[in-house]
């Protein structure tokens, strides 16, 4: 204490008078402090200065209930608590700057308490830790975040579902093994994105339901002496309850790896779309055409319009996969309860976070503004037999095995590839009945792509009034 008063009382040397020299909150037990290098090593301001209003909010709920509970004067709880939204005030008006040589945010706000209130602000830590605070801010923080990221994805996927609903009579090929392989639907290819976002949807859901429990009175590992409430403190902070163990509390960082997760799958989902896109994108398919604002030029080939945007999402999915991969390592054989290096956290996983959210909304304006041709597609469904599944199931309908309908089917491929022709339907009726009897004048009308579509219609199908069902379940889900 001698330390910190002597630290704090050298106050002129700060930067300004709002901001607390960088003092520590155990400088009553070594008397000797870390060079500089090694000091700012040890701290992450940097990093977890973005948890400053969480933890306001953290101790003024912590500050009420040590009031509440007799443990401090209720004339302090209730300094402290006035005191603190000030300083979140300050600290969103920019009147107050956040010291980047304090330790952490824990120390500069107990710092600016104390510089301020005197022994009032060393009343605040009474019965806390550092190691329950910040598991409280992050949760906190992870509460307002997550549903905001969720709110992305819902806008993402509405622009999505409204591309979706214009073309969901736009034929245009399906691949497999990037083959062409049977004619769709452009809204149930953009509809099939939108299930894997609906999915991240539910991560990011499941994650927040989880993680709804505050970690506050369990102190450093072991709770505390004090009567704190705890069931009071987490009420009061919008979490369904307190944690169950103490010492679980602030060692378990299960709700960041879930949700280090989920970004992940989220951005793994991302970058096979931008795939998609990059793909149509290519003079090769030209099935869209992106909006010159969502595409860059190249500084020497006059012609080049490319999907930066696009290949620029693909490339940061590796970043989340590398943070949940750090994560796990990070957390792998790490010893009960508390141990500094879970001080590492917090950046993969804010990182994970922003990347997901810049990347939807950079996703969702490139998408927006894209234009399909869909008479490209169109066109691409023709000349590569997407219709020979068709043409073995009109067997299979007359009542031919299907192993005997997929081989006449194949049968009739040949010829045509034999004959120079590129579609089943430039065969006459007699050259199809050479391969099965069961051909009738009717095969032509099933073979077209927009046919072919439009029959597979069951639940999940590619079938104009199908896609628009899939949309509309999507969209209902969504409001
Ligand atoms: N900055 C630390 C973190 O992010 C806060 C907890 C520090 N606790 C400690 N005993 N050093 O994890």
């Amino acid at each position: 204490m001698k330390e910190q008063e002597k630290k704090s009382g050298s106050g002129a040397a700060a930067k300004s008078p709002e901001t607390p020299p960088a003092q520590v909150l155990w400088a009553g037990r070594l008397a000797e402090r870390p060079g500089a290098e090694a000091f700012a090593f040890q701290s992450s301001i940097a990093v977890d200065r973005r948890l400053a209003l969480e933890d306001i909010r953290g101790s003024r709920a912590h500050a009420a209930m040590l009031g509440r509970q007799g443990i401090i004067p209720a004339a302090a709880a209730a300094a402290l608590d006035a005191e603190l939204a000030v300083i979140a005030g300050e600290l969103e008006s920019g009147a107050l700057v956040i010291d980047e040589s304090a330790e952490d945010i824990h120390s500069f706000i107990e710092g600016v308490l104390t510089a301020r209130l005197g022994d009032t602000g060393r009343m605040v830590h009474a019965g806390r830790s550092r190691n329950d605070q910040v598991a409280v801010d992050f949760r906190l923080y992870l509460k307002r975040v997550v549903p905001e990221l969720r709110g992305e994805l819902a806008e993402t996927m509405a622009v999505l579902l409204d591309q979706a609903e214009k073309h969901a009579a736009s034929v245009m090929p399906g691949y497999t093994h990037l083959q062409r392989a049977q004619p769709v639907t452009l809204g149930h290819h953009l509809t099939a994105w939108c299930a894997g976002l609906d999915r991240d949807r539910g991560r990011f859901g499941d994650a927040l339901v989880r993680l709804d429990r505050c970690p506050l009175g369990s102190g450093a590992l072991a709770g505390s002496g004090l009567p704190l409430d705890r069931e009071a403190a987490a009420r009061d902070l919008g979490f369904a309850g307190p944690t169950l163990n103490s010492m679980d509390s602030v060692a378990d960082r299960d709700f960041a790896l879930e949700l280090a997760a989920a970004c992940a799958v989220t951005m793994v989902h991302l970058s096979r779309f931008c795939e998609d896109v990059i793909l149509w994108a290519s003079g090769e398919f030209r099935f869209i055409n992106l909006a010159e604002s969502w595409s860059t030029g190249s500084s020497i080939m006059p012609q080049k319009k490319n999907p930066d945007f696009a290949e620029l999402i693909r490339g940061k999915s590796g970043r989340t996969a590398g943070n949940l991969v750090s994560l796990l390592t990070l957390l792998k054989g790490l010893p009960y309860a508390y141990d500094k290096d879970l001080q590492e956290d917090k950046e993969a996983l804010f990182d994970s976070l922003d990347t997901v959210r810049s990347c939807l909304r950079m996703f969702r304006g490139m998408m927006d503004s894209a234009v399909f041709n869909t008479e490209r597609m169109a066109a691409a469904c023709s000349g590569g037999f997407l219709e020979a599944t068709d043409a073995a199931d009109y067997l299979v309908r007359k009542g031919l095995p299907f192993r005997k309908a997929h081989e006449a089917a194949a049968l009739v491929v040949r010829d045509c590839m034999e004959a120079g022709q590129g579609a089943i339907g430039e065969r006459t009726l007699d050259q199809l009945k050479a391969r099965s009897g069961l051909f009738e004048a009717d095969i032509y009308q099933a073979l077209s792509p927009a046919a072919c579509a439009a029959a597979r219609n069951l639940p999940g199908g590619p079938a104009p009034e199908e896609v628009r069902r899939q949309i509309g379940e999507l969209r209902k889900r969504l409001a």
